[in-house]
């Protein structure tokens, strides 16, 4: 999946109540079901299928207010990691879909401590590292800020970013 001949392949789309299921297993094979409140639900998610097998490569969710969308759950399967697909789909899908939605902006905390390094990934896409104090709007501001509160010192400190779409 490193060339872009393998990344057309991909196409996104809302989940449904049927992905639930693969997305969850998605999410706890990349640790990321630790960071669920309990209020997780399909309807907030997309999924990412390889077209040819039909198989969920990859899943996010988007959480809206406004006109502000905030990134959550991004994770590409397991098996497939290192091969290109998270860079393609936050450069090029998460922007498309955040168009499609009405978004002028999208946030998401990445993380700094293991098991948790997404942030060095973010660092390689179009996504800008933010100074918490430049967040101009109250959601993704108190998002970050309940994060943050709920979180051991330096846990995900300083790891936020965001695009204009
Ligand atoms: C982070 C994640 C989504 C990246 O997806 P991916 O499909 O493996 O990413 P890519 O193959 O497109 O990687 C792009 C670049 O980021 C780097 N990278 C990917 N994941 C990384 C990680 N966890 N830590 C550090 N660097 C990472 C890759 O080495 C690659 O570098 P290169 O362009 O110099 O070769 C994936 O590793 C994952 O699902 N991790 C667990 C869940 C998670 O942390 N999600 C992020 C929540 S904010």
């Amino acid at each position: 999946m490193n060339n872009p001949s393998s990344t057309n392949v991909l196409v996104s789309r809302k989940a449904t109540e049927a992905d639930w299921d693969s997305i969850l297993k998605l999410l706890e094979e990349t640790k990321l079901s630790f960071w669920f409140t309990g209020e997780e639900n399909y309807k907030n998610f997309f999924v990412v299928i390889n077209g040819q097998t039909n198989e969920i490569v990859n899943c996010f969710a988007i959480y809206i207010e406004g006109k502000v969308g905030i990134l959550k759950q991004f994770a590409t399967s397991k098996t497939l990691q290192g091969k290109g697909i998270g860079k393609y789909i936050a450069n090029e899908i998460i922007p498309k879909t955040g168009k499609e939605l009405g978004l002028e902006e999208i946030y998401l905390q990445g993380g700094n401590k293991e098991p948790f390094t997404s942030m060095s990934f973010w660092e390689k896409t179009i996504f800008k590292h933010i100074d918490k104090d430049e967040i101009k709007n109250d959601f993704a501001k108190n998002y970050i800020t309940n994060l943050e509160k709920n979180l051991p010192e330096d846990f995900f400190r300083e790891a936020t970013f965001y695009i204009e779409v």
